[in-house]
């Protein structure tokens, strides 16, 4: 039997790997920030092999980040228009330091799951990472405070990171205080009470607790626990996360996938689905449980219940 014609030619997922290392090489360099130039002064501006940098300015004009004029490149809308300089420079650093991991963790069984300790070694890196959820939670914020009606009481924003949801509530509620619960040294301007999450969680005396795309970065056990845990506050519990069923197409599917393969690889953690979410809120004694799809995101979820009477 004949085998199927095949195209000899790179694969796209090749030359994606490729055109994503060489950006993430030019972001560090500094060659974004020196455009429009010549690659002998994109060269002398960067400090960089100009031979190499060459090479690597034309893999970059051809998969679309940069244009080239006669001999003088800059940047495309793409870059300049997408945002995407912060993603890719934390990406970049998670797949350089992660992804060569993913063979042992998949062959022994015990994924590396040291994401935020690496992360709080790294001071360049923690700060891209929480200016990148920062910014992520703030085009949110905007959507999911007209989704829960608030009451002035207290309000705990567990794995808060900046506290941009919390500060977002504060700023439309009246008579309403919050705290942020993280890991130490967390840079938040709301009072931050630390806590390791991956142990029991005592919350007392709350109205509220946010639960904002924390609950992906543990494992089934300590996850479902951390929504009984909420629960337990006795204060209405309102969990945002990523869905497991986009409702984009395939490129928002296979990035959903990819991100779920890098929690558990990362963090020990993965997506869980919505039903599974509101099945723990559910047994731990949760009430009036409510789900809505983020119009502002296909892959954002919010879950909202209130605590028993
Ligand atoms: C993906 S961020 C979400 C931040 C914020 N809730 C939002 O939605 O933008 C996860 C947050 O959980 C915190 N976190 C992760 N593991 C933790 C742990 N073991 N103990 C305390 N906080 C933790 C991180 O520091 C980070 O701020």
């Amino acid at each position: 039997m004949p085998l199927p014609p095949h195209d000899p030619g790179p694969s796209t997922d090749l030359v994606g790997a490729m055109s994503f290392h060489a950006a993430d090489a030019a972001v560090r360099l500094g060659v974004f920030d020196a455009l429009p130039g010549t690659a002998a002064e994109l060269a002398k501006a960067t400090g960089a092999d100009e031979e190499g940098l060459t090479l690597l300015l034309d893999l970059l004009t051809t998969t679309g980040y940069l244009a080239r004029h006669d001999d003088v490149f800059t940047a495309t809308a793409m870059w300049t228009g997408s945002g995407w300089a912060t993603p890719l420079r934390l990406w970049g650093a998670i797949i350089g330091e992660f992804w060569r991991d993913l063979y042992d963790g998949l062959a022994t069984g015990r994924p590396r799951a040291d994401f935020y300790r690496w992360l709080s070694a790294r001071p360049a890196d923690l700060a891209v990472f929480h200016q990148l959820q920062s910014g992520l939670a703030g085009w949110l914020a905007e959507e999911v405070v007209e989704l829960i009606p608030m009451t002035p009481g207290r309000l705990a924003d567990v794995g808060g990171g900046r506290g941009v949801f919390a500060q977002a509530f504060l700023d439309r509620t009246p008579g309403l205080s919050a705290v942020v619960v993280d890991l130490p040294g967390t840079p938040c301007e709301l009072p931050l009470l630390e806590a390791d999450l991956a142990e029991p969680l005592v919350l007392d005396g709350y109205d509220h607790v946010l639960l904002f795309n924390v609950v992906h970065g543990f494992s089934r056990s300590r996850a479902r626990g951390l929504v009984h845990e909420a629960v337990a506050s006795g204060g209405d519990v309102h969990i945002l996360e990523t869905t497991t069923a986009p409702r984009g197409g395939v490129a928002d599917q296979a990035f959903t996938e990819g991100f779920a393969l890098n929690l558990w690889l990362t963090q020990g953690g993965r997506l869980y689905t919505a039903d599974e979410l509101e099945g723990w809120l559910r047994e731990a004694g949760a009430a009036d449980v409510t789900r809505t799809d983020l119009t502002r995101s296909p892959t954002h979820t919010l879950i909202t219940a209130r605590s028993a009477p």
